[in-house]
């Protein structure tokens, strides 16, 4: 198989120096870049008696540039294994990027790469991307590049495109051995309005355009990006992150995911959408995607940052960008649920209990600290009434915190890492609403050294969010306004196998 130059170059360079990173420098079961830069989870797929996950990616910096494509594969989720780079931007379609895409098995057992390519020649206006979409085929290690690409490009898509924003394609392989496969587009000229376009191919390379699966009803910010779309559950779930979202008690402002469930025509294409919702509540989380495993759940994964923040980075890591803990997802009346892959339970050890620990004053508990660990608290009021807030507090040390608050009377759960030791100036801290039962709340907190990820009541809603506290901050307390009792349990996350 023929390298390109570009690719010899960054496989050479992620070896020579992402291979030297001691591992402390990194999460302990999160993915990282294996050197520089990542964005959005790629091609998340079973191929070959393992997950394989690619990534954009830039190796050379810790910031975005001309984006290639890394990749790792894991048997668990939570063990990663670098493989060389999968893409690099090498080819006339893809000379300035290879964005965000997707992977499948092909009939006769190839690994079929579906990606954005992005060429800036011809552009009218300077910095202003032409987008189409291309195929690249290989072993699960190295990728050739279909000689004929792009696959899809503008003609016959709808008339109104704009060919700036036409990107991200979600493939996937219906039971018949055919293909579908979602991308996004943007309607104006002025990157005002997303829709998903749905397409179908016989043999992963032809594709036809179907219809506009949905489009943006104006309520969900502007450009979509990442869609993902399947049945689960009985019920038909397309998630994709929409950019710049209005603050409405709907949704967070911003860009963020969001999933929407509703029924799905097979013979226009067409969804129709019942209810939907925001997939994460904190501040890190974007470009969802999901893969089917071998045994049936869907399980997704997220870029666990946010384009608003990427200032806030430790410069002493070599990399920036993580992906999230995947989750495995679910749907029940027509809202989402996520758990933490069950994978994690064998990497949990030291479990730890306390039942009706009454907590008033700031307490700490002996063995509740750490910063790789899985921690879930249930609290509920001693008294009706018995207190207004409670805290959670972990990353501590004599200076820095970060914390939980929750306010029972409203039901709001308040997240602040503005004191975790950070000095860059940017959003910190989130609040929303959450759902008490009989008075219990419940909260499953996952930490890994640089970001924290809380599973609230069983995974009605999720908050993430990353923070840079040195690691020596390991403590946790416990504070309340009155008195609210608590029970714990506790586990360090290691390795067992
Ligand atoms: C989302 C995104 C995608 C694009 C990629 C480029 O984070 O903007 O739409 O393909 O990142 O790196």
């Amino acid at each position: 198989m023929n390298q390109s130059s570009a690719l010899i170059k960054a496989r050479k360079y992620e070896e020579e120096k992402g291979d030297r990173v001691d591992p402390i420098l990194r999460p302990l079961y999160h993915l990282t870049p294996r050197i520089g830069w990542m964005n959005d989870p790629n091609g998340f797929s079973w191929y070959n008696g393992c997950y394989h996950l690619f990534y954009q990616y830039y190796p050379y910096a810790k910031k975005w540039g001309p984006m290639h494509w890394g990749h790792a594969v894991t048997k668990d989720f939570l063990h990663w294994e670098f493989k060389p780079a999968a893409l690099a931007p090498d080819s006339a379609p893809d000379k300035d990027g290879c964005f965000s895409g997707s992977a499948v098995e092909t009939g006769d057992g190839r690994h079929l790469l579906l990606y954005t390519g992005v060429n800036l020649d011809g552009s009218p206006e300077k910095g202003v991307f032409f987008q189409v979409q291309c195929v690249a085929i290989g072993d699960g290690v190295d990728y050739e590049k279909y000689e004929s690409n792009p696959v899809i490009d503008l003609s016959g898509i709808p008339a109104d495109t704009n060919p700036h924003d036409f990107r991200d394609p979600k493939i996937w392989r219906e039971e018949d051995g055919t293909y579908g496969c979602v991308a996004v587009n943007g309607v104006d000229k002025d990157f005002t309005h997303g829709r998903v376009l749905y397409f179908t191919s016989k043999d992963g390379i032809h594709y036809d355009y179907r219809s506009t699966l949905l489009e943006n009803d104006g309520t969900m910010g502007k450009m979509w990006e990442c869609p993902d779309f399947f049945e689960l559950d009985g019920t038909y779930v397309l998630l994709m992150s929409p950019q710049d979202v209005l603050q409405t008690p709907r949704f967070n402002c911003g860009n963020q995911t969001v999933c929407i469930v509703g029924d799905y025509d097979k013979e226009t294409c067409k969804m129709t959408p019942k209810a939907d919702m925001t997939v994460d509540y904190g501040i890190d989380f974007y470009a969802t995607q999901t893969v089917l495993t071998p045994d049936g759940r869907r399980v997704m994964i997220a870029w666990m940052q946010n384009w608003d923040t990427i200032k806030f980075t430790d410069p002493a890591l070599p990399w920036l960008g993580m992906m999230t803990l995947p989750r495995e997802i679910s749907i029940v009346n027509e809202r989402l649920i996520q758990k933490p892959v069950r994978e994690i339970e064998q990497f949990r050890t030291h479990q730890v209990i306390y039942n009706h620990v009454l907590v008033g004053d700031m307490i700490t508990l002996d063995a509740i600290r750490g910063r790789t660990i899985d921690l879930t608290i249930e609290l509920y009021p001693e008294t009706f009434g018995s207190y207004t807030k409670f805290e959670m507090r972990f990353a501590v040390n004599e200076n820095y915190y970060t914390s939980i608050v929750y306010r029972p009377r409203e039901n709001r759960l308040e997240f602040d890492r503005s004191n975790s030791g950070t000095r860059v100036a940017v959003m910190h801290d989130r609040h929303f609403f959450v759902r008490n039962r009989n008075g219990k709340l419940k909260l499953r907190l996952l930490l890994d050294r640089y970001s924290s990820e809380v599973f609230i009541n069983d995974g009605e809603q999720v908050m993430t969010n990353v923070l840079y506290t040195d690691l020596a901050a390991d403590q946790i307390c416990f504070y309340s306004d009155g008195k609210v009792l608590m029970d714990v349990e506790k586990y360090d996350l290691m390795d067992r196998t």
